[in-house]
């Protein structure tokens, strides 16, 4: 195991819940590995929770995607190397990132956040409702965590969700690593045309959202706005989306982990918890860029390569989380990084947890005897792509 990994080892799943079994491997002999990225760079994977977060909270690793390498391919061949996006801050580096992410720190701060519980509290009942109207199956992911997810996100930022038909789908279209590129960029290009229409209502009558006050603020421009808002819907939405339901999921197949959270409702913070750590959604397209020669891990890294760091692996890092593998509400998940580290640690944390919290509360208090309704092998998994998720979840009760 000394030579270079290729990036397609380190994608192959193979299990529901369980990241790719090359990490366990890598892990244990050499956490620091080469990797040969798609576009042929020999760059790095890093597996440790250790390394996970030194890489992440250090600042002479760069997140510009100008100078990253691409760990995955997509649309059938490398990632070329993108230009930098007015507002993306995703893809910026401090001080740039901080004036963009700082404007948006109150929206997301906990007692913001948990304002809206009656609202996702409302929701979640609607759906519910909408369930119970269609007999005693479903799709979990249709009936209740999609309309869930995208209504609540959809009233935060301020795009219309009776127009959901007009940016809903684009996530989906853009994160299908065997799409086709021209359909992904029409896709993003589709959802861009929108949100500019929405904020030029907004100007004109603002209203109750983040879109009306990064405007009132008067600090952005037009096309940084339009990026924010791009940024908020796509980081937001098919993650959260993805972990509901991939956690009911796994909720489901451990009978004995749900017998302990309906024994005892108020586990349900621990469990959220502990579900974003056992199933660590972001699954790849974690990477940053050395910006000068360094030492990592008993390594020299040089300047201009790329190191990706597995959240999914580092979560299941047993010198961090004893017995891994296994899901239990009992554990410390402390320093868990499903939601990443360091400065571009995830700022939607705290309506992720809200809506994984009432979402799962919602669904075992109103059906006592929720069940799959397929053999958990017959869960159609989406296995690639940024985020890990499934195609549908049926369910009955
Ligand atoms: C379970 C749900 C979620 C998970 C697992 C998740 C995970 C993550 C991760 C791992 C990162 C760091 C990426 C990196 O370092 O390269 C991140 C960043 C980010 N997330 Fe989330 N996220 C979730 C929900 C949300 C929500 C609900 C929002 C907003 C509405 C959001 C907005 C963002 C933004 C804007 C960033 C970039 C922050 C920055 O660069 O400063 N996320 N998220």
């Amino acid at each position: 195991m000394s030579e270079a990994i290729s990036y397609e080892d380190a994608w192959a799943r193979t299990d529901k819940f369980d990241p790719p079994a090359i990490f366990d491997e890598l892990r244990k002999e050499r956490p620091l590995a080469r990797m040969v990225y798609p576009d042929g760079h020999v760059g790095w994977i890093a597996t440790s929770h250790e390394l996970a977060r030194q890489v992440l909270s250090d600042p002479k690793f760069s997140h510009n995607l100008e100078i990253g390498h691409f760990p995955v391919t997509k649309y059938g061949g490398p990632v070329p190397q993108f230009p930098a996006m007015p507002g993306m801050f995703i893809h910026m580096d401090p001080p740039e990132q901080t004036r963009f992410r700082k404007l948006l720190t109150r929206e997301f701060t906990g007692r913001t956040i948990n304002q809206l519980a009656p609202r996702v509290e409302a929701v979640a009942a609607e759906q519910i409702k909408h369930m119970r109207e269609q007999g005693d199956s479903a799709d979990l992911l249709e009936s209740f965590a999609n309309p869930l997810v995208l209504r609540v996100l959809s009233d935060l930022i301020g795009l219309p969700y009776s127009e959901r038909d007009r940016y809903a789908e684009a996530p989906a279209v853009m994160n299908n690593p065997f799409g086709d590129a021209q359909e992904s960029m029409a896709a993003f290009a589709q959802v861009g045309a929108f949100i500019h229409e929405t904020i030029a209502r907004k100007k004109a009558e603002p209203g109750d959202d983040i879109l009306s006050r990064l405007i009132a603020s008067g600090e952005l421009t037009d096309e940084e706005l339009g990026n924010i808002t791009a940024l908020l819907l796509f980081a937001g939405y098919e993650t959260t989306e993805g972990a509901l339901t991939v956690g009911v999921f796994a909720l489901l197949h451990h009978p004995e982990q749900l017998a302990v959270l309906r024994a005892d409702p108020s586990k349900i913070d621990d469990a959220v918890e502990e579900i974003l750590r056992y199933i660590t959604v972001n699954q790849y397209e974690i990477f940053r860029t050395a910006l000068e020669d360094l030492e990592l891990g008993g390594h020299a890294v040089k300047k201009g390569e790329t190191v990706t760091v597995s959240l999914p692996a580092a979560n299941r890092d047993p010198e961090k989380f004893g017995c891994p593998a296994e899901l239990d509400f009992g554990r410390d998940t402390a320093g868990h990084v499903a939601f990443g580290y360091g400065v571009h640690q995830c700022i939607g944390q705290n309506l992720a947890r809200l809506q994984l919290r009432v979402g799962l509360r919602a669904l075992l208090e109103a059906f006592p005897d929720l069940r799959l309704a397929v053999p958990a092998d017959e869960v159609p998994l989406r296995t690639h792509g940024s985020v890990f998720a499934v195609k549908s979840l049926p369910v009955s009760w």
